[in-house]
């Protein structure tokens, strides 16, 4: 699918060319390569070819409607990518009833006429939620008049999309715990849900909070028989949230086979939102993946983007850019492995501009609808990630040139020796410190000068990372792991030289600072704990600068890491190679 790769890199922004007439997704996906772009002409998203083809033999391709993406170019564009559509928020609870017995459908029906006018397919989003909901149906009510109005709403809106909808989050976001899975599922449910609270209002009568749940699910089957019941949740990347949904969905499934005998599930699918960002492991995806396919239930990504945090809110960097679209690459190799049991990957939103996360520019598409790099990416990861190269090739590199310098003294000749590097990638809207780093090493040590440039230094907080202060990050094996291990170390320096650490006791290590004339300068010296140094070892690396004042950390900026999470993940880290 070679095809499908822009000719040159593509601009991040600009007009999109004038409109050349509709096509459906139904279109073929090889007519208009988007090879063929002649390079400075931006191209609309509705003429690249459609995604909705190429994953045709795969899953379902989706994005969200609303009222201001059915028409004009927004519909254009969605009729040539999607061949399935979430309402945003217009099938929520709260935008089809506010007062018990009176419920207005006007919006959505309207909508969903266009949507099947089209030829496209709608998945309902969602029968129960703790939030866009409407205060009749579980506020200050009791369990038993929440469990009735539970069986109206569902029967009256589920019944009134029956054969418009083909399937369901009939529960969304329901678990919701941090912390280890201990096994019960019933701890595991979210806490602040007024259909927790309302089916847990009779507690004292042996009622149990968790109940509400299986009936929703129960009373969605009734409404609608033909409709897959799915089950929807973020974060569930994360293991232990995985855990704590896989043992909910298996014990009420087994209760519901056991009485029915058929082979049937309760919960059909299990939704992964998929709100992610370029700092999320492809590989925790596809491990929750497997765990829910053990279950025997269909998977959708019901919510996907992908944001990149602390971007400059006129836009991303080529670097991000191309970041962002190797996550995506990444996940969708994931979707193509599992697609026979995936139904549907559904992006949320359809342009930055319009993202509910516009600060992160999550999205395919640029706010003028001309694709961004996550577009040919999503289209062709194979040929993307062959072209562009995985993360590994572009992550920053640094060199260390061999010496031992004096430390405090950060004229010290030895450093003259060592290329300097900028530390200026802002994490954070606000900022106002950035700096250089050198870094030179001998079988001992490396040693790293920071000069930051701020002029207001600040340490009134009680956490040091929320001081002014530089941060060293160094993974001896280059590992490129999660977590931390042997030989990987966080090492701060504040600006009055308070020295603090993660993942090390920091023996051995020295530093020392000095004024300058904008800021502050920081030497450190930075033992080898695992590795026997020589010409030619690579380690990963990064330098962060933290922002801090009146007690507040308000800016980082680092070398490599677009993330901000070094602290934890040392697959952030960009490498340094001793010469
Ligand atoms: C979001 C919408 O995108 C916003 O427009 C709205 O203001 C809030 O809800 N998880 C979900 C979605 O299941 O319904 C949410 O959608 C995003 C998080």
């Amino acid at each position: 699918m070679a095809g499908v790769l822009p000719a040159a890199s593509v601009p991040a922004c600009g007009a999109p060319g004038t409109d050349t007439g509709e096509k459906s997704a139904g279109t073929s996906a090889r007519e208009t390569p988007a090879s063929s772009v002649p390079s400075g002409k931006i191209q609309p998203g509705w003429e690249l070819p459609s995604l909705a083809d190429i994953y045709r033999e795969d899953f379902k391709i989706g994005n969200v409607f609303g009222p201001d993406t059915l028409s004009g170019d927004s519909f254009r564009l969605i009729r040539r990518h999607f061949n399935i559509l979430t309402a945003e928020n217009d099938m929520k609870p709260a935008s089809l009833t506010r007062e018990k017995g009176v419920y207005d459908f006007d919006t959505a029906d309207a909508m969903l006429s266009e949507i099947s006018a089209a030829g496209i397919a709608v998945h309902g989003h969602t029968l129960g939620w703790h939030a866009q909901s409407a205060a009749w149906l579980n506020t200050g009510v009791t369990r038993t008049e929440a469990a009735e109005n539970m069986r109206a709403y569902v029967q009256t809106v589920a019944g009134h999309f029956r054969g418009k909808v083909v399937s369901w989050d009939v529960l969304n976001e329901g678990v919701d715990f941090s912390g280890s899975f201990g096994g019960n599922w019933h701890d595991a449910l979210r806490r602040d849900s007024d259909w927790y609270a309302a089916f847990g209002s009779e507690a004292k009568k042996g009622e149990n909070p968790w109940d509400y749940v299986e009936l929703l699910f129960r009373e969605a089957r009734k409404a609608d028989p033909d409709a897959v019941l799915y089950y929807n949740d973020y974060n569930l990347n994360l293991s232990e949230k995985a855990d704590a949904v896989c043992a909910m969905v298996q014990d009420i499934n087994d209760r519901y086979r056991k009485e029915t005998g058929g082979p049937r599930l309760l919960i059909e699918g299990v939704g992964m939102q998929g709100h992610y960002t370029i700092g999320t492991d492809p590989k925790s995806v596809e491990k929750s993946i497997q765990k829910f396919l053990r279950l025997g239930v269909r998977i959708s990504i019901s919510e996907l983007d992908v944001g990149v945090p602390g971007a400059e809110p006129d836009g991303l960097t080529p670097e991000q850019e191309k970041r962002q679209a190797i996550v995506y690459a990444k996940l969708f190799q994931i979707f193509k492995k599992h697609a026979a049991s995936i139904d549907r990957v559904t992006f949320w939103g359809l342009d930055d501009a319009r993202s509910w996360r516009a600060e992160s520019f999550p999205l395919l598409f640029n706010g003028d609808l001309s694709a961004k790099q996550a577009y040919y990416a999503v289209a062709d990861p194979d040929g993307y990630l062959a072209k562009v190269g995985s993360e590994e090739t572009f992550r920053q590199s640094a060199e260390a040139a061999p010496g031992t310098p004096v430390l405090g003294k950060g004229q010290d000749p030895a450093w003259d020796k060592a290329r300097e590097y900028p530390v200026t990638q802002q994490l954070q809207a606000w900022n106002y410190a950035s700096g250089t780093m050198k870094a030179l090493w001998d079988s001992d040590a490396l040693y790293v000068r920071v000069q930051v440039r701020d002029a207001s230094l600040d340490a009134s907080s009680a956490n040091a990372w929320e001081q002014d202060s530089v941060e060293c990050f160094v993974s001896e094996s280059d590992n490129r792991t999660d977590a931390y291990g042997d030989g990987d170390g966080q090492y701060r320096v504040s600006f009055r030289n308070d020295r603090s650490f993660g993942s090390t006791d920091g023996a051995g290590v020295q530093s020392a600072v000095e004024k300058t004339e904008d800021g502050y300068c920081v030497t450190m010296k930075i033992p080898f704990r695992t590795v026997k140094p020589a010409s030619g070892t690579k380690m990963g690396f990064d330098v962060q600068i933290n922002d801090a004042a009146d007690g507040v950390r308000k800016g980082v900026v680092t070398w490599n890491d677009p993330t901000g999470r070094a602290y934890t993940d040392p697959s952030v880290f960009g490498e340094i190679i001793l010469r």
